[in-house]
Order: C-alpha cells, then structure tokens, then sequence
C-alpha cells in the first residue's frame, strides 16, 4: 500500500479531530473511493457489512445537506474536502448470499460450510426487530469509521468525526431511504488549516476491571 504516512503509531496516537481544512486543497473521487474501500476492510457482524457512504464534495451538496446539520459542525463541512456520511443499511442481509457465494465460487468455503453460514445468520436477520438491525449496521459503521479516520492520515489528510445533525431528517436529505438507512456519523476529512487540541483521556485503571 502506497501510504503517505505509513507509521502506525504516528497515524493513530497523532490523530486529533481537525475541523478546519484548506479550502483550497480538494481531494479526487478516486482518491475517496480508494479511502472507502480500504475503509471496508473493517470487520462487521457476521460480515454483513451494513454501511452506505454519501460523499459530500461539492459547494452544492454541502448547502443541500446543512438544514439536517447542526450549526457548529458547519466549519468543518464548509471547508473540507469532502465529508463523508457514514449510515448503515438495515437491509444488508437481502444480499448476504451474494457476499458468500462469492467465497464458495472462489473455493474457499465447501457447499457444506456456506449452507451452514447461511442458515445459521439469515434466519437472524431475517427475524430480526428493527432495533436490533439498527444497532447492529451502527456498529459495523463505526468500525469502519474508525477506520476511515485512521486511513485519511495514512492519505496525508485530517479529519473529524461527527454525529451532530438532525438523526430524524439527515437519511431522507441524503437522498436516501429513511425505513432502511440509519444515521451513524459523517467524516470531514481535507488538509488541516488549524492546530487541532491535543485532547485528554481517562485513566484506563478507571476504566478498566477484571471479572
Ligand atoms: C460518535 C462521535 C460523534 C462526534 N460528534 C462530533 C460533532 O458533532 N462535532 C464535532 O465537532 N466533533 C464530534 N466528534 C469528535 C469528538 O469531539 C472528538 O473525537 C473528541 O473530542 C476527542 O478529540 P480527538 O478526536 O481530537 O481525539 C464526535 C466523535 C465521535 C466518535
């Protein structure tokens, strides 16, 4: 991989939210379509992969989406690059044994193995409330948000996660359907214009137990 910054620990211990970007370095859709799909190497629930990418790089489809977005999260949508909404698919299992046959055909699995992946994690969905459903598509996005945060570094950009928009009209102002996607969160990824703050954490003994 032809990473910019290809240093692990410099690429996630450096990271910083920044929420002002040089408005005048624009990134080219191949280039976000690249960070997309590295993005989607991340791990999901049974490998479902309920995610959906909206990309916002254009002035117009920023003014589009500002009445769903809360006000002080419009610097770093005005002046990024691209912001990049991250919402999950809640219908991802209508096309799960597209995913699998893929597998099989490619002979990694035996017919045995995917009629048994398949009735053991359809049925699930399937049956599945849309609480559950919801739930689940929001935490394969946030792993794969992570991970997009991490990869636009490793690009040699910045950006910001954020989640602060109107969660009852955002789906439908993207464009999308609101019974099936879920908001997650958007990432306004460009070249940094600030000196993000070097933000704290708590004490992980606080954190953390043993049971
Ligand atoms: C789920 C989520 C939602 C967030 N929403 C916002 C937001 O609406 N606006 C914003 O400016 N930052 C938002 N942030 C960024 C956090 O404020 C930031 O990650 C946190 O303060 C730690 O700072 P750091 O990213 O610089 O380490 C969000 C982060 C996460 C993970």
């Amino acid at each position: 991989m032809d990473f910019k910054n290809n240093d692990l620990s410099k690429v996630m211990f450096e990271r910083h939210s920044v929420r002002r970007f040089d408005t005048s370095v624009k990134i080219p859709r191949e280039e976000l379509e690249t960070m997309i799909k590295e993005a989607t190497t991340a791990p999901s629930a049974c490998n479902l992969q309920s995610w959906h990418f909206v990309v916002i790089d254009t002035p117009e489809a920023k003014e589009r989406v500002k009445k769903s977005v809360m006000k002080f999260n419009y610097p770093q949508l005005d002046s990024s690059a691209a912001t990049i909404f991250i919402v999950g698919d809640t219908q991802s299992h209508l096309v799960y044994r597209d995913v699998w046959n893929k597998v099989r055909e490619a002979g990694k699995i035996t017919q045995e193995r995917l009629d048994q992946i398949l009735n053991t994690f359809l049925p699930l969905y399937e049956h599945a409330d849309q609480s559950f459903l919801t739930l689940d598509a929001t935490m394969d996005c946030a792993v794969a948000g992570m991970q997009l945060l991490l990869l636009a570094r490793a690009h040699g950009y910045e950006a910001n996660p954020w989640s602060g928009v109107d969660f009852k009209t955002i789906i439908s102002t993207l464009g999308l359907d609101p019974k099936r996607y879920v908001p997650v969160m958007a990432v306004s990824i460009g070249k940094s214009a600030e000196q993000p703050l070097k933000t704290e954490r708590y004490d992980v003994k606080q954190l953390t137990e043993y049971l």
